[in-house]
């Protein structure tokens, strides 16, 4: 064969290898590191919860990794009650794997997996009940100052009051969000989750816009008393009834 169908063939065998190694684009650590209550350990819950994690999801925990996540008492985004302790979560890096296990955890079936773990010796883990965490004030902060922050910069696409009537009707209302059983950690994060990191900062915390994709609508600043106020708004909002249940069984 000739010289320029050689080269034809050295150019075809270089598209395929490069076409057969997307490994370097999606190269996100599939591993996490956890640090977490020893009772949660000793109890066999973890033993119990991360294999089934790791099968739904192909990411595992790593005990020598450094910790990403923290499950402890009294803390966190709250996803098991043990008796009277409340566990919760946090996320300590923006590790991927590590947000999954979170959001797993948090999840509808992660709340049955925890729930269908029967412990050797004493209570069986439950849902969190929620009114109880209300009852203990999770956020603090000034309930009509977070009702306005919400009025103001969240009406657009939200109903954020059984009051409000200006909001579309295709994105999630306030009520109907706050009845779902992970309402807090997505408050907590909703800044970083789409779509909101595309025209809304946080002051402090928010990398700046890309400058490539200016906001379409006019930017949002707020402020960490901002934020923590509407916290304490959306915690004082009655959850919409969705119908059955789905955090008891
Ligand atoms: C420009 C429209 C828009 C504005 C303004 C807006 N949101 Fe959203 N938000 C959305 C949309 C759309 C979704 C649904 C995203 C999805 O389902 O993936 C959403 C989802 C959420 C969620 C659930 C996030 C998740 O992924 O679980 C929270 C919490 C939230 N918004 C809070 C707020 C708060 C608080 C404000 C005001 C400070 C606000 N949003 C302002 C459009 C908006």
């Amino acid at each position: 064969m000739g010289m320029g169908r050689i080269t034809e063939l050295l150019r075809q065998i270089a598209l395929v290898a490069v076409m057969a190694s997307p490994v370097a684009a999606e190269e996100v650590p599939r591993t996490f590191g956890m640090s977490f209550d020893e009772g949660l350990s000793t109890s066999g819950l973890l033993d119990y919860i991360l294999p089934r994690f790791a099968l739904k999801t192909g990411r595992r925990f790593d005990p020598e990794m450094a910790a990403d996540l923290s499950l402890a008492a009294g803390q966190g985004a709250p996803f098991a009650q043990r008796g009277d302790v409340v566990y919760g979560v946090d996320l300590l890096t923006d590790s991927d794997a590590a947000m999954r296990f979170r959001d797993w955890l948090l999840s509808e079936v992660g709340q049955n997996t925890i729930s269908t773990f029967a412990p050797e010796t004493g209570d069986p883990y439950g849902p969190v009940v929620i009114e109880e965490v209300v009852e203990e004030d999770y956020f603090e902060g000034d309930i009509p100052a977070g009702r306005l922050v919400a009025e103001t910069h969240c009406t657009r696409c939200h109903k954020v009051s059984p009051e409000d009537r200006s909001s579309i009707g295709s994105t999630p209302s306030f009520m109907a969000m706050r009845a779902l059983p992970d309402w807090a950690a997505r408050f907590v994060s909703f800044y970083a989750l789409n779509p909101h990191p595309a025209f809304l900062q946080v002051d402090g915390i928010s990398a700046p816009f890309d400058v490539s994709r200016p906001p379409t609508i006019p930017p949002v600043l707020l402020t960490l008393d901002e934020v923590d106020n509407l916290l304490a708004y959306v915690q004082s909002v009655a959850p919409a009834d969705l119908g059955a249940e789905i955090q008891h069984q």
